[in-house]
């Protein structure tokens, strides 16, 4: 419980601290398949995000600010000081929200399939319709919006997956889907907060993501001096791309 509203987490593991965040419309059971080896030589800290998963809604809108504190709450309660922080898309700006307030606690950054930039004038547009297609209809907004998150080549190679995630999404409420579209429509640039950074930081990127560019983000990492590991696949390397990302996460550090 946090501010008498659930927020769930898992713990598995001892030794350095890996705390891995979702993204939106997903929850901490995309991390199941790769806990017990990550977890072999470390502790694995997976939480479901405010409005996702099992966790409740704490306000109309859940910044990234919102969600860093939620996840600093988590690690006093398992007294944790320092960790490595893995996340995935709005997992990793919730990351370097983490991070900017949070510094002393913040022993590594990946942000896979993610982008310290905030939304241009178009993405922020998007999100308003996003929020009034969902208004209309839940079921075809989450079909619809999972469905783009893996590149075209690899729909088809993954329904169950998706099905899986779909079918999750679907248990989310509504007003949590929206507060965090609201959310990430008003999270900062964080570019600099990236290059400033001067512990190990990483982008991971899949070469045919649809929801960012890929050059972009190549840019990206090399202005803020992360390493960059591009994988191939779209948006969602845990799935199209897991052999390759499991290898990459079980040696970070
Ligand atoms: C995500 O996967 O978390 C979202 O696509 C991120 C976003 O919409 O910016």
């Amino acid at each position: 419980m946090y501010k008498n509203t659930p927020l769930f987490y898992s713990s598995k593991g001892t030794g350095n601290p890996l705390v891995l965040l979702h993204g939106f419309l997903e929850s901490s059971s995309i991390w199941d398949p790769f806990i017990d080896k990550l977890s072999e030589k470390r502790q694995v800290i997976t939480i479901d995000l405010p409005g996702h998963g099992k966790s409740g809604n704490f306000g109309e809108t859940h910044s990234m600010d919102l969600m860093a504190e939620a996840v600093l709450n988590i690690l006093q309660k398992l007294e944790v000081k320092e960790v490595t922080l893995v996340g995935h898309s709005m997992g990793g700006y919730v990351s370097l929200a983490f991070c900017k307030k949070f510094l002393i606690m913040t022993k590594g950054l990946v942000l896979l399939n993610s982008t310290p930039e905030s939304d241009n004038e178009e993405r922020r547009k998007n999100r308003d319709r996003a929020i009034k297609i969902l208004r209309k209809s839940k079921n075809s907004y989450i079909n619809m919006a999972i469905s783009n998150l893996v590149s075209v080549k690899n729909r088809e190679l993954f329904p169950e997956e998706l099905e899986k995630l779909k079918k999750e999404a679907l248990s989310f409420s509504e007003e949590g889907i929206i507060a965090a579209l609201k959310g990430m429509k008003i999270r900062t640039d964080e570019t600099s907060t990236l290059t400033l950074y001067n512990g190990p930081k990483y982008i991971v990127a899949g070469v045919n993501d649809s929801i960012l560019n890929f050059s972009d983000v190549e840019i990206v990492a090399d202005k803020t001096n992360c390493i960059f590991l591009p994988l191939s696949g779209g948006h969602l390397s845990f799935i199209e791309n897991k052999s390759e990302l499991e290898k990459f996460m079980y040696f970070i550090d």
